[in-house]
This record gives structure tokens, C-alpha cells and sequence, in this order.
């Protein structure tokens, strides 16, 4: 693997203070909708928390930007669900390669409420609502067989009785204090535009490349 000589220089587009806004959200949601008309799967980003010490990442996907927070659902008593339990200080990742950029977000994550997971799960296709209910999510799997044949008991079970959302299945919604937009340019001389939340506003800056 010769990684060392492995080179991607960025030039498609520029990220410049005069051509955007004070208000982060926007500017994510402008991004967002240029990156859906030519990522595989815009909406997928990494979350990194992190307990005892231990800083965890992992992929997963945004179902909805409300006015102040990002949502992703998952199981709460998975690796990530029970290290934003005891740590709800996450950052969040958006790499959108064919348009050169990337976003970061720091922000604190709570569970949504019973009725918004609800609206959720219930709209998701059967198969991964039963999914959903048969994974204990990060626990040990000694054979994959086993998820195969609860998968099979489940399927049966609820021809005849009515799926109820796991209690320990839903959202979690990130509200950020801090987002960090990447734009690639030549040289490596890229633009970085960061807002920081400031009482009710937000306050821009530049970084260095
Ligand atoms: C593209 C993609 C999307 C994913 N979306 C989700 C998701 O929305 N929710 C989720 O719990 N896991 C999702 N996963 C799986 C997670 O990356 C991870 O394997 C799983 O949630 C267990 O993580 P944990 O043990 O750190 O809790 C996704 C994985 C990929 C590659």
C-alpha cells in the first residue's frame, strides 16, 4: 500500500464569510441539500462519545433536523446509548466527499420524548421494527444464528398481536453549541469557518487550515 504517495488535491469550491450567513443551521441545511443530490447517503454521520476515558465512534443516520436539534435513533442500552447516558457531550460528523466538505458539531444529546420515538419506530418498515425488538444491540452475539431464529419466533409472534416500540429503542436529539464547516481547497489551504453559540446568537470565526 503505497498510502504515502496516495494524494487528493481539493478545488471545486470556496467557503467565503461574505456569501453566508450568521445563522449555522442554514448553512448546514444549504449544505445538506446540495449533498443529497450527489452523496450515497448524506444524511449517515459519524458520533463520537465517550465513558471512562474512552472516546467511542461509530456511524449512524440523521432522520431529522427540528429548529435546534439534530435527531438519530438508536438503542439505549448500546455502547453509545449508555455512554451519552453517563456522558451526553457528543460531536458529531458529517464528511461529504464529492463535494470536498466537512462539518463538525458539538453539542449534548437527550433521549426525544416516548411520543416522537413512537411516531418513529411505528413508520419504519416491519422488518426492522421487529429488528429493532429482537437485537440487544452491542451485547454479545456468540452465533449469528441465534438473532436468526429469534428473528423467525418474532415474525410469527406479531402476525397475531400488535408491535409495542421497546422502551429501550428511540431518539436522541443533539443540540449544538459549536459547528465547524470545512471547505477543501488547493494546497491544502482550506477554508474552516466555526460558529460558537453566544446566549441567543451565534458568534463566526476563521481557523487556520
Ligand atoms: C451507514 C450506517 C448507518 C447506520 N445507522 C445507524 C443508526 O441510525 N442507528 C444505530 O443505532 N446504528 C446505526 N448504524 C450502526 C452503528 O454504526 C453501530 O454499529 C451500532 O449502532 C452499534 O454501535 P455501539 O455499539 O457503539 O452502540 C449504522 C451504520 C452505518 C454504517
Amino acid at each position: 500500500m503505497d498510502l504515502k504517495n496516495q494524494r487528493q488535491d481539493y478545488h471545486t469550491k470556496v467557503l467565503l464569510e461574505e456569501e453566508i450567513g450568521m445563522n449555522p443551521f442554514e448553512l448546514f441545511t444549504a449544505w445538506f441539500l446540495e449533498a443529497n443530490q450527489v452523496e450515497a447517503e448524506a444524511n449517515a454521520f459519524t458520533i463520537a462519545t465517550s465513558m471512562n476515558n474512552r472516546p467511542q465512534a461509530r456511524t449512524v443516520l440523521l432522520k431529522e433536523l427540528t429548529n435546534d436539534c439534530f435527531v438519530f435513533f438508536t438503542n439505549y442500552h448500546s455502547t453509545k446509548g449508555r455512554s451519552i447516558e453517563s456522558n451526553p457531550n457528543v460531536s458529531m460528523l458529517f464528511f461529504w466527499q464529492k463535494l470536498e466538505r466537512q462539518i463538525r458539531i458539538e453539542g449534548v444529546a437527550s433521549k426525544t420524548s416516548a411520543t416522537y420515538s413512537d411516531e418513529y419506530f411505528y413508520s419504519r418498515p416491519i422488518e426492522s421494527q421487529i429488528g429493532a425488538i429482537a437485537s440487544t444491540q452491542s451485547a454479545e452475539l456468540n452465533e449469528r444464528y441465534v438473532l436468526e431464529d429469534r428473528i423467525k419466533e418474532l415474525t410469527a409472534f406479531y402476525k397475531t398481536n400488535p408491535i409495542i416500540r421497546p422502551e429501550n429503542w428511540g431518539g436522541f436529539a443533539i443540540k449544538p453549541s459549536y459547528f465547524e464547516f470545512w471547505q477543501g481547497r488547493a494546497s491544502r489551504l482550506h477554508d474552516r469557518i466555526v460558529y460558537e453559540v453566544n446566549g441567543d446568537s451565534w458568534k463566526r470565526g476563521r481557523l487556520y487550515p
